[in-house]
């Protein structure tokens, strides 16, 4: 089973479903007085906004383009640089270039996401945004990292695709960044199979987004706009199936959180006096989506052998979210071969050509290298490890699994 959200699509979602289907409008846009269109899109838009206390939303087809059109509403391409976690989901990186600019990787530090002293030092001249990612459900350190963008007159973009409904310090996600993504995807909070949405409180942002996200139309698009366009736009538009299936889900998200937060805090108190080990630092206890229970042994080779004996691998050796197992970044494999971004003049003629390499963040790497994640309510199929629960497992399955746990790295913790 992927994400929370999956584990409870049920009558809710069905409902909400047939209602758009029943009425035979599938797409985002209507006549507002036609009771056949049932303004799904145009509702989690609304609805996503004021949960995360902001004024715009814009749905999307998936985090990735949120990421993509946050990056475009920004003006952000050419010849500028963006600072970005070595440990993250691929996308992140990927929208970055798609951009057209640079990604500048980062160290993470016990939060598992940025490390704010490693941001503050990789500020070039050509810096344009942070793009703080919060990683498996607990925000960044994100005071420190609004400070530093504020400091250098950059831009602070959240990636929140992996921590929708969490907060920090009383403060929804999302709504510290100046433009903020969500993923709607299979092994989020809450998913539609795929889907994703850029909020932010800037109303020249919100028009870029959207102008962006449906060929350089303006919100709610009442006509082709000729003449208004104010720049060229692709289509990732959000259809009223998915977004009637996101407001089925909206509705169970103090539901999922709830369980997801019960179930961390009694493996984690369960394991706790195990000499020597050590959990991730998390932000904001209170607010975080506690999807992942992250254990850090005292040596590499204690990871090693506990996590394979449980079935999986460190968290260094994750295919999909550690920057050293991103051939494709790593060797700068762009789609067309002149390499643009990464020989782009605008770029080349104010910088030496970025290069990565494996190896390139020993912070980042020491602290994977001994780091092993437990499942609450998503696994990494990066891993092929789902050692854990499951969202709908009842406290007794946890304290099984806990139990398990023990026996295992009871051997090598002493
Ligand atoms: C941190 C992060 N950013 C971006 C994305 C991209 O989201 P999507 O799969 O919806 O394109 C993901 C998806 O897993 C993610 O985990």
């Amino acid at each position: 089973m992927p994400g929370p959200g999956m584990e409870v699509v049920g009558e809710e979602e069905i409902q909400e479903v047939l209602e758009v289907l029943r009425s035979k409008w599938l797409y985002r846009y209507g006549e507002a007085d036609d009771p056949n269109f049932k303004r799904k899109v145009i509702q989690l838009e609304t609805d996503v906004a004021k949960m995360s206390n902001v004024k715009y939303g814009v749905a999307l087809n998936s985090g990735t383009t949120a990421l993509l059109v946050a990056l475009g509403a920004l003006s952000i391409g050419p010849g500028d640089e963006v600072i970005v976690p070595g440990y993250t989901f691929i996308a992140s990186i990927s929208a970055i270039v798609y951009a057209r600019s640079i990604p500048v990787l980062a160290e993470v530090d016990r939060t598992f996401n940025l490390d704010p002293a490693d941001v503050e030092a990789k500020i070039t001249p050509r810096t344009r945004a942070i793009m703080a990612v919060h990683m498996m459900g607990n925000p960044a350190r994100l005071n420190e990292l609004r400070a530093i963008a504020d400091k250098h007159h950059v831009a602070l973009i959240e990636d929140c695709a992996q921590a929708f409904g969490s907060s920090y310090k009383g403060r929804p996600i999302g709504s510290i960044g100046d433009i903020s993504g969500f993923s709607f995807n299979a092994y989020k909070t809450i998913t539609a199979g795929d889907g994703g949405m850029v909020i932010t409180n800037d109303e020249n942002l919100y028009m870029r987004s959207f102008a962006f996200h449906d060929q350089g139309h303006s919100p709610l698009r009442g006509g082709v706009d000729v003449g208004k366009r104010p720049f060229i736009g692709l289509d990732f538009r959000m259809t009223e199936l998915q977004a009637a299936v996101l407001l089925g889900q909206l509705r169970k998200l103090d539901q999922i959180l709830g369980h997801l937060r019960t179930n961390k805090k009694r493996f984690k108190s369960l394991i706790s006096d195990l000499p020597g080990l050590e959990f991730r630092e998390i932000t904001d206890p209170e607010g975080e989506c506690a999807t992942l229970l992250t254990t850090i042994m005292p040596s590499a080779e204690i990871a090693e052998k506990v996590s394979r004996e449980l079935g999986g691998r460190p968290m260094s050796e994750a295919g999909w979210h550690v920057y050293n197992n991103m051939e494709n970044i790593l060797e700068q494999r762009t789609i067309t071969p002149e390499g643009c971004p990464f020989t782009c003049p605008y770029y080349t003629n104010k910088a030496p050509r970025m290069t990565y390499r494996k190896g390139m963040l020993p912070q980042t790497d020491a602290l994977l290298n001994r780091s092993v994640n437990l499942s609450i309510g998503v696994p990494d199929p990066g891993l092929r490890s789902s050692f854990g629960v499951k969202l709908t497992d009842g406290l007794d399955v946890v304290e099984q699994r806990a139990a398990e746990f023990r026996r295992v790295a009871g051997k090598y913790l002493r």
